[in-house]
């Protein structure tokens, strides 16, 4: 049969296949490794995965890569980025450095609300080409889906500018990405001292903007799913207003995500459980009870270590706990101006074995299928089966735990998007 493009003799060729849902426990330590693997591709997806003489004696194609010496892997997916923001926070950084910190800056009025000013100003072709240009590190470094979160606009002509960013940046460029509406990432100074009223002004005013948006949008006619976001964390919204804001995005059809446990626990955890929350993020200061909650849930939890390592603490949230007790653990970046100017998902696999006691194979689960499943995708994207999407990346090495084993270099060498080469 001839297909597009067949990639043969990999020194290993990784899946991370799981059948149906996110990978749990003794599972995140099997990668689907195969020795001397290859990968059949058709119209952008894979249509067959196997042994290089299996595959060769099967299909025939014009193009042909050959990736022996190296791991093929499935192209990572960050499913937790504010990718879209105008300006950097390096005087916070030296801030932070000299002792001050993050939620002490954000209560000054610095921190996400400083970049809410810059965003606000900024125009949008302004946040296209700063945004892309981010977008094009996250290739090279093997981010081939990410999921982009609104939130530094806060009012609602604002959050409506960023969506459209972020559809206008998913049709320009190769990674594929998921907008979510996170309007209620903080409470802006017009509403200081107003939590409540500007909670309001989300579910009155922003959500059905941001609803009849998405119906006319790129991801509805893909079949692509939106979700809302809060940020559940003391000073900002409580269980309390997250319960509601959450409830009436899913009344609008929205898919659900929160920022819980970050700095304390709130009992965030719990409302997004019970409102059937995709995924829940940060979970760092998550209590036993509410954990033994989220094992025995379809949540998956995304950790984002870079956080903890970005602000000096020697505190990491308990992921090692977490993936033995079952939860569906994957991990993300978080890039964003403040807490995490990371792009690299390698980078968050390496601190994630260090400071979290997770295997590479556990943290490459995390970013590739795990990952899916937390943007609701897991059915399309993040490992290496037939019927997916041939969404893969070739390394320089032959064995994929370099990315974990080492830091500081982009082992990366080719990225393919739906069958196509992009880097
Ligand atoms: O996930 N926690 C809230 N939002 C981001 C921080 C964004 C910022 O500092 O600009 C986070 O850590
Ligand atoms: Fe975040």
């Amino acid at each position: 049969m001839l297909v597009d493009l067949i990639v043969h003799g990999a020194a290993r060729l990784v899946t991370c296949a799981s059948s149906g849902g996110p990978k749990r426990g003794a599972a995140m330590r099997e990668v689907g490794s195969l020795a001397g693997g290859a990968l059949a591709v058709k119209d952008g997806r894979i249509v067959a995965v196997g042994e290089t003489s299996e595959v060769l004696a099967q299909y025939e194609a014009a193009e042909m890569v050959d990736a022996s010496g190296r791991a093929v892997c499935p192209g990572f997916v960050d499913a937790h980025t504010h990718l879209v923001y105008a300006g950097e926070r390096l005087d916070e950084f030296e801030m932070r450095i000299q002792g001050k910190s993050y939620q002490e800056i954000m209560l000054a009025g610095g921190g996400i609300l400083n970049t809410v000013r810059q965003t606000r100003g900024a125009s949008p072709d302004q946040l296209i080409n700063q945004s892309a240009a981010r977008l094009a590190t996250m290739l090279e470094l093997g981010t081939t889906t990410a999921e982009v979160k609104t939130g530094y606009g806060l009012d609602t002509a604002s959050e409506l500018k960023m969506l459209l960013v972020i559809e206008k940046l998913a049709r320009q460029q190769s990674v594929e990405l998921i907008p979510t509406f996170l309007g209620a990432h903080s409470v802006p100074p017009e509403y200081r001292g107003r939590t409540g009223e500007y909670a309001r002004l989300v579910i009155e005013e922003m959500l059905p903007a941001v609803a009849d948006w998405y119906a006319r949008s790129d991801f509805a006619a893909q079949a692509k799913p939106c979700f809302i976001d809060v940020f559940c964390e003391e000073g900002v919204f409580d269980a309390d207003l997250t319960r509601q804001i959450l409830q009436a995005g899913k009344g609008c059809g929205l898919a659900l995500k929160a920022h819980v446990d970050e700095f304390v626990a709130m009992g965030g955890t719990t409302v997004g459980i019970d409102l059937g929350a995709i995924s829940l993020d940060h979970l760092d200061h998550t209590p036993p009870t509410e954990m033994a909650h989220l094992a025995a849930s379809p949540t998956v939890a995304v950790i984002i270590p870079a956080v903890n390592f970005n602000l000096g603490s020697p505190e990491f949230a308990g992921a090692r706990a977490m993936v033995d007790s079952g939860v569906a653990v994957a991990l993300a970046t978080d890039l964003n101006p403040g807490s995490a100017p990371c792009p690299s998902l390698p980078l968050v696999m390496a601190i994630a074995c260090r400071y979290q006691g997770l295997l590479p194979a556990e943290t490459l689960n995390a970013i590739t299928i795990n990952a899916a499943h937390a943007i609701a995708m897991g059915d399309k994207i993040g490992s290496l089966e037939v019927g997916k999407q041939a969404d893969f990346i070739i390394l320089e090495v032959a064995d994929y735990r370099h990315l974990a084993y080492q830091f500081g270099v982009n082992l990366v060498q080719q990225v393919f998007k739906r069958g196509r080469r992009v880097v």
